[in-house]
């Protein structure tokens, strides 16, 4: 439950009685939390400049004294580093302790996120300001998981219409799960197909996969690219009469979905008689006037406040709601919520999402690793590395900052990576013994659900072993056997995957990327940077025609060789 937020007239914005319901699995009362924020922080200006601030100096000083010092002699020469740099939040465990942070920098890196304004940016996200500054916009994804309460945003109260979206959009799922909404021939649903690119797919997506094991009745598809193969992989699986289609889209005109939603509704016409389509059509979008033109029979819109990026939690996870039905997706929310609970009222110094945070800055910003590799050690969290590559990367990709100056600090690392163990069999030469250092991050649940004692033993073993590796090293008279070490990981492990377990997990990440951008001085909520490449693209598909003599040789030469082979 988040409380009330009303801008007094003394230049700050006050957040009262901030409530963010119980941690744990309780939606009891929880902390009362009041804020003032004040105006520069309204609009996620941060800190422009904050590679001028003492505290930075002094970062990159000490990482300068302290840079040659072999992880393993930290280890070495204090025993109690592991309890010094890890967090808990009940069963999750953040270890950081195999990174060359020590007490001093953990200090100084605190000290950044109070010059940064952290906590400012952060009460004016949860507040409803409009910290998404060039598009005006608040960022309420937590609103879409809050248990009820108050958040004034435009002078209003969002909430009750939240929580009628998120009943309406249960209900709805429930429905049809449970065959009180059927096909237009009478029969239940047995198949949902997907369609939708960018945040909205990558949330859904990855947190069905993830939940496999919760999902039950209807059957998830997934079509996103404009290659066709996409939605005749999905389409060679379904059965029209028996799918819905839910088509999910914010702006309701992306390319991709636009294209795939209407040869999804010519294939439903084909089967059904176009006259049924409407049933089998369901749409999740904030342009609600466009999916009703489209002909949805079903429209679940959500606000412009919800990034797609951070959709998952409201409309945008109809598909998941369909598939792992109301209780799972309750969970869902309310293991987010934990995470939101434990960001606002957690110390710096114990916050996992603050201390997440401000590592990427260490890494990115004082160590200068210019990626991050994420490994998932759990088959269910494979999708979860594209799913942050687009949190990191479209949030904090940007070297212009939310007011609009230029920063002068590197911003988003690539972030990349796969499954392990499949992982240690394609990329992890380079990340032992390559001559870039890419900080990983180990996930691992340790009660896999569909392994046995021995399979669980073999996955974990795996992971910790690699973050031990790659730390130690191992010395060896033949330099191609010699393995440097020194290679930093964070590893994050918790008891078993479930509905509660990801959605504090996937709130850990939005909060990390939140803090990153924060001190970074981005504007993590908007996303300019997609549209010169779908400007040129929407010209290029013209010029297929033409001689596209205003292009660039290669993009001419390419045209040409792509028409010969596409006439071939
Ligand atoms: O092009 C990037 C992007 O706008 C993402 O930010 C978004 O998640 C995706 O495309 C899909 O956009 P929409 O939900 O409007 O179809």
């Amino acid at each position: 439950m988040l409380g009330g937020v009303r801008p007094d007239f003394g230049g700050f914005l006050r957040v009262k009685g901030v409530n963010i319901g119980g941690g744990g699995r309780s939606h009891g009362g929880g902390a009362i939390i009041t804020f003032s924020i004040p105006p520069r922080y309204w609009h996620n200006n941060g800190m422009p400049g904050i590679e001028k601030t003492a505290v930075w100096r002094a970062l990159r000083a000490r990482r300068a004294a302290r840079r040659r010092i072999p992880l393993r002699r930290l280890f070495a020469e204090n025993p109690r580093r592991f309890g010094e740099f890890s967090l808990c939040l009940d069963d999750l465990l953040l270890d950081f302790s195999k990174t060359a942070l020590d007490g001093e920098t953990a200090e100084l890196l605190c000290q950044l996120a109070e010059a940064a304004g952290v906590g400012e940016q952060r009460a004016a996200m949860f507040s409803g300001a409009p910290v998404n500054k060039s598009e005006n916009r608040a960022a309420l994804h937590v609103a879409l998981r809050a248990a009820d309460g108050e958040i004034f945003c435009g002078g209003k109260n969002i909430m009750p219409a939240v929580i009628a979206a998120r009943k309406d959009m249960l209900n709805y799922a429930e429905a049809c799960r449970g065959g009180r909404i059927v096909a237009a021939d009478g029969a239940p649903f047995t198949d949902v197909l997907h369609i939708g690119i960018g945040g909205a797919m990558l949330g859904a997506k990855t947190a069905a996969a993830a939940l496999r094991d919760f999902c039950g009745g209807l059957r998830l598809r997934f079509a996103d690219n404009i290659d066709g193969a996409a939605l005749a992989d999905a389409l060679s699986e379904l059965d029209a009469r028996r799918t819905l289609v839910v088509v999910s889209s914010k702006s309701f005109a992306t390319a991709e979905t636009c294209q795939n939603a209407r040869r999804a509704a010519r294939w439903l016409a084909a089967a059904i008689g176009a006259e049924n389509v409407a049933r089998h059509l369901a749409a999740a979008t904030a342009a609600p006037k466009k999916a009703r033109q489209f002909g949805a029979g079903r429209i679940f819109a959500f606000e412009h406040w919800t990034g797609g990026r951070y959709s998952v939690w409201g409309a945008a996870g109809l598909p998941l709601a369909l598939a792992a039905g109301k209780k799972h997706f309750l969970d869902f929310l309310a293991g987010a919520r934990c995470m939101d609970e434990h960001f606002l009222s957690a110390p710096p110094r114990q916050n996992l999402p603050l201390m997440l945070g401000m590592l990427g800055i260490w890494h990115r910003n004082i160590c200068r690793y210019p990626t991050r590799a994420v490994l998932p050690y759990a088959r269910r969290l494979r999708f979860l590395p594209a799913y942050l590559q687009q949190l990191d990367m479209e949030s904090n990709g940007k070297q212009t900052g939310a007011d609009g100056g230029a920063l002068k600090t590197e911003t988003a690392p690539v972030v990349w990576g796969a499954e392990g163990t499949c992982a240690q069999h394609s990329f992890f030469q380079m990340l032992h013994q390559g001559t870039d250092i890419a900080p990983c991050e180990f996930i691992l649940a340790a009660r896999g659900k569909n392994s046995d004692a021995e399979q669980r033993r073999l996955l974990a073993a795996n992971c910790l072993a690699q973050s031990a590796a790659l730390m130690s090293g191992a010395h060896a008279t033949e330099s191609h056997r010699r393995f440097v070490g020194g290679r930093p990981s964070i590893t994050i492990l918790f008891g078993e995957i479930t509905p509660f377990s990801l959605g504090r997990l996937l709130a850990l990440f939005e909060h990390r990327a939140f803090v990153e951008g924060a001190v970074w001085g981005v504007n993590s909520f908007d996303q300019w940077g997609v549209e010169l490449g779908k400007t040129w693209a929407a010209k290029l598909s013209e010029q297929f025609g033409g001689d596209a003599a205003d292009e660039d040789s290669s993009t001419r030469g390419l045209l040409a060789h792509c028409k010969k082979l596409m006439d071939g």
